[in-house]
Formats: C-alpha cells, sequence, structure tokens
C-alpha cells in the first residue's frame, strides 16, 4: 500500500491516477484527512480500497463516536493507539463488529510502539525496555482486546506472528528497496525482508511518491514481493 502523504486532495488523486492498478491500497494519513475530510475518502475509495491511519487515541467513549463516524466511510481498515488501554481498545473493537454485522468490510489495527521513538524517548516516557518488547507486549493486549492486527516494524512482525496467530496481521511501514533513501526511517527492511518477516502488508511512501516515475517504482516493489 503507498502512503499518500500529500498535502492536498489534487495532489493525492493524480498520485492514485498515476499507481492505479499498480497498487493493493492507499494509506490515508492524519495530514491529507485534516485537510481535505472524508469527502476526499469517499472519493478516493472509489478507485482504491483505503487505509485511514488517523491512529486514534482517547478515552473509550470518544473513541468509539470517531470510529462511528468514519466507518460511515466503510474504509478497508482503521487504527487505534493500543496505548490507549484495553478498555479503549475494546470500545473501538465493538465500534468495529457492529459495523461488519451491518455489512461493513472494515478491520480494525492496533498501533504499537511508532517506529520513530528511540531508546532516549522510549526512557522520556518511563519506558525502561527495548520497543521491541513493548510492541510485542502491545500486540498481545491488541490480540487480546479483538483487534483484527497491529501496525508495527518489520523487525517484529515474526515474533508479534507467532505470538498472535496467523490470522493476526501485521502491517508494516519502514519499507525501503535496497540502496534506496531512509529519509527520517531507521529500522528499515527491503519488501522481500518484511514478506519473509511475516508482513501482511507493505506500506511504502517516498520511495514511490518521490520517485520521479511512481508507477515504475511501484511496479519494481511489487515485482520484488513476487519474486
Ligand atoms: O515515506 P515512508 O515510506 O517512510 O512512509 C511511511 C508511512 O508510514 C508514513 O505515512 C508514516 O506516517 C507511516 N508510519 C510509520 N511508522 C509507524 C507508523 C506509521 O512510518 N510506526
Amino acid at each position: 500500500m503507498v502512503a499518500l502523504d500529500l498535502p492536498s486532495a489534487q495532489e493525492a488523486l493524480a498520485m492514485a491516477g498515476r499507481l492505479a492498478g499498480r497498487v493493493g491500497m492507499l494509506k490515508v494519513g492524519l495530514e491529507l484527512f485534516c485537510a481535505e475530510g472524508p469527502a476526499f475518502v469517499r472519493e478516493l475509495q472509489k478507485q482504491v480500497p483505503v487505509f485511514l491511519d488517523l491512529k486514534l487515541h482517547d478515552i473509550p467513549t470518544t473513541v468509539r463516536r470517531a470510529l462511528e463516524a468514519v466507518l460511515k466511510l466503510d474504509p478497508r481498515l482503521v487504527n487505534v493507539h493500543v496505548q490507549g488501554g484495553p478498555a479503549m481498545l475494546e470500545a473501538a473493537v465493538e465500534a468495529v463488529r457492529a459495523h461488519r454485522a451491518a455489512g461493513g468490510r472494515t478491520e480494525l489495527l492496533g498501533v504499537t510502539v511508532l517506529t520513530s521513538l528511540d531508546r532516549e524517548a522510549m526512557a522520556a516516557l518511563g519506558h525502561a525496555g527495548r520497543a521491541e518488547d513493548l510492541a510485542l507486549a502491545y500486540a498481545k493486549l491488541a490480540r487480546q482486546a479483538g483487534c483484527d492486527g497491529v501496525v508495527c516494524s518489520a523487525w517484529e512482525a515474526a515474533t508479534i506472528r507467532e505470538a498472535c496467530g496467523e490470522g493476526f496481521h501485521c502491517l508494516t511501514p519502514g519499507i525501503r528497496p535496497a540502496g534506496a533513501a531512509l529519509q527520517d526511517q531507521a529500522r528499515v527492511m527491503t519488501p522481500a525482508q518484511a514478506l519473509k518477516q511475516g508482513s501482511t502488508w507493505l506500506v511504502v511512501g517516498r520511495p514511490i511518491t518521490h520517485a520521479a516515475d511512481p508507477a515504475t517504482a511501484a511496479e519494481a516493489i511489487v515485482a520484488e514481493m513476487e519474486a
């Protein structure tokens, strides 16, 4: 899936057009959703399934109501921060299950530990241990609450799949083809490596959206995955 980290609907729809038929899903994050809102997502979904990456994190009732609002768009995937705790996760699961019972298709992912947090940031937040261990604990919590999977680093995907079962999805950002610029990502894997680790979905942003020819860049990554 390609992360449409672009500032306007116009640019995002142009990129979606260039990638049509070459990607399985598009990711709409906070930047684009705050700028363009639900109407844009509705438009985009006419072309391709959307992962609405809003990473909700609030008290259970607020998260449930926010989810009920975005579930009207029937995105393919939505997510919440596991750090919101068991009651918040359960409220989110209830909202998504009610939506599916009514014929919706949305699956819910829990965000484990942001890949931008290093050891120093973890310590500042009061976590003495390793990000990997916290991510695994959060994945187990997400599984227990009834989430369909997690967002995690590909470096954690194998361990999480082993602990949480084959059917539990691991969606992994931080993907870089061999030799590609890392930009602000630190713990990256190539598409082939991430698949071997058990990633269900790979999120790729700038290696495709900043390429001179995004369609060709996407095709090369798909070819590597198929190989
Ligand atoms: O451009 P790049 O491939 O680094 O984009 C990765 C995408 O995945 C961005 O939209 C980023 O917000 C998202 N993401 C991430 N790390 C996480 C969760 C989401 O990089 N832990």
